[in-house]
């Protein structure tokens, strides 16, 4: 049986990913996650009694555990999901980011390169380290600019950005120098179930469902890139299954709605799903002050792998966005797991200076 070892796998795309690859039985997989707040036990609490799935608390930066796990297992498969991933957090604390995004990282390829030279020359021909990273490496466009491919120089603008990119070279590096079979994948804006209520989509349904204020930051003309989180992880799969080593790969879902567009089509479907006598969701929306360094537009030209693997987006920004309002209407209870002493604090630091 094919076996993947997964980091981070008790976050948001990486849950995602686990729960498609078991129901489309493409492999066994052991989750190796640290279990900060952005995890949630109840992602994957429906795999308790698989036992394809295998779950390891640890850190991507403990290489004695991770070259364990690797030669207790022998999986031919590796896919990083492990990093700190809100921008905004980045801001306030680019320490953590170095550590886990840039230092985890290079500890992880450190002993994925020794156990791959354990191997025999069929395994290690077989075997793939696939590195999730983001759009964001590529800086920020303006209006009209043409979209991101994988020629795009790196310009990452924010301290999270900036140590995804420095992971994508260190990846980069490991295959040129030490002939590890690598792989990449620079995505944008995933959204969909079972994401933190820190990023756009989940915070604005958390906060409405809570009749709290739907915070837009500066004028709400950001422009994103959303990919569904299911869409995604189709790509990833083709990607690790099928993609040339040593290669990158852009995903993205087609679209380039502004953020205020974003919040305003989630307070008309709630308006449609959870309706309240005499209330509109959007009158919660509220300007606040801008993020600092606030990239301006993110687009990816995909045409790279449409062309090579046959992939290309499933879902539309609305039939996706019903969906995940749907989800999320269905799971309270996973919604309410993310509340916490830490939770409130962390919104009254990023909210309460940008009143
Ligand atoms: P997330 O924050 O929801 O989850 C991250 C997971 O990694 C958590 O379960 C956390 O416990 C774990 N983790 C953190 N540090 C770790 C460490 N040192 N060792 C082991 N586990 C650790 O993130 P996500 O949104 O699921 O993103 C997954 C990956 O995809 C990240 O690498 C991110 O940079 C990248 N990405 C995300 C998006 C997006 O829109 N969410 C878009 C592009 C790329
Ligand atoms: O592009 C891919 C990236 O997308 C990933 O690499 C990151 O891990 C992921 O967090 C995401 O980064 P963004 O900064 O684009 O996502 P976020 O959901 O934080 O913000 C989306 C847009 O919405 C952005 O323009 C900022 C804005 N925003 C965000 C929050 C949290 C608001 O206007 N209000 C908010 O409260």
């Amino acid at each position: 049986m094919t076996k993947i070892l997964v980091t981070g796998g008790s976050g948001f795309i990486g849950s995602n990913f686990i729960l498609y690859a078991r129901s489309h039985q493409l492999a066994e997989i052991i989750n190796l996650d640290k279990l900060t707040y952005a995890s949630n036990p109840k992602s994957l609490v429906q795999l308790q009694n698989d036992n394809g799935y295998l779950f390891q608390r640890g850190d991507i930066g403990d290489s004695n555990l991770v070259l364990s796990l690797l030669r207790q297992h022998q999986p031919q498969f590796v896919i990083n999901f492990a990093a700190e991933s809100h921008v905004d957090r980045s801001i306030f604390s680019p320490q953590e980011f170095i550590q886990t995004n840039v230092v985890g990282t290079l500890q992880l390829l450190e002993a994925v390169r020794a156990f791959h030279q354990e191997l025999s020359p069929a395994e290690q021909e077989q075997f793939r380290f696939l590195h999730i990273s983001t759009d964001e490496v590529y800086g920020s466009l303006n209006k009209d600019d043409p979209a991101f491919t994988e020629e795009t120089p790196y310009a990452p603008n924010s301290p999270y950005a900036a140590s995804k990119a420095s992971s994508d070279h260190l990846v980069r590096a490991y295959h040129h120098t030490y002939g590890l079979p690598t792989l990449t994948i620079n995505c944008s804006n995933n959204y969909g179930p079972r994401q933190f209520p820190e990023k756009l989509i989940p915070l604005t349904i958390f906060n409405a469902i809570h009749h709290k204020p739907l915070p837009i930051y500066g004028r709400g003309d950001n422009i994103r890139d959303w990919l569904y989180v299911e869409d995604h992880c189709s790509a990833i799969s083709l990607v690790l299954f099928k993609g040339k080593v040593g290669n990158t790969y852009n995903i993205g879902g087609g679209n380039q709605p502004t953020n205020l567009e974003i919040v305003t089509k989630i307070c008309a479907i709630l308006d449609e799903l959870l309706p309240k006598p005499n209330f509109h969701y959007e009158s919660l929306i509220t300007f606040v002050k801008d993020r600092s360094g606030h990239d301006f537009r993110y687009c990816v030209d995909f045409s790279k792998i449409k062309r090579e693997l046959g992939w290309q987006p499933q879902e539309t920004i609305d039939s996706g966005l019903r969906k995940t309002i749907l989800w999320y209407l269905n799971n309270l209870d996973w919604l309410e797991q993310c509340k916490s002493q830490n939770y409130d604090d962390w919104v009254a630091k990023n909210y309460g200076g940008k009143a």
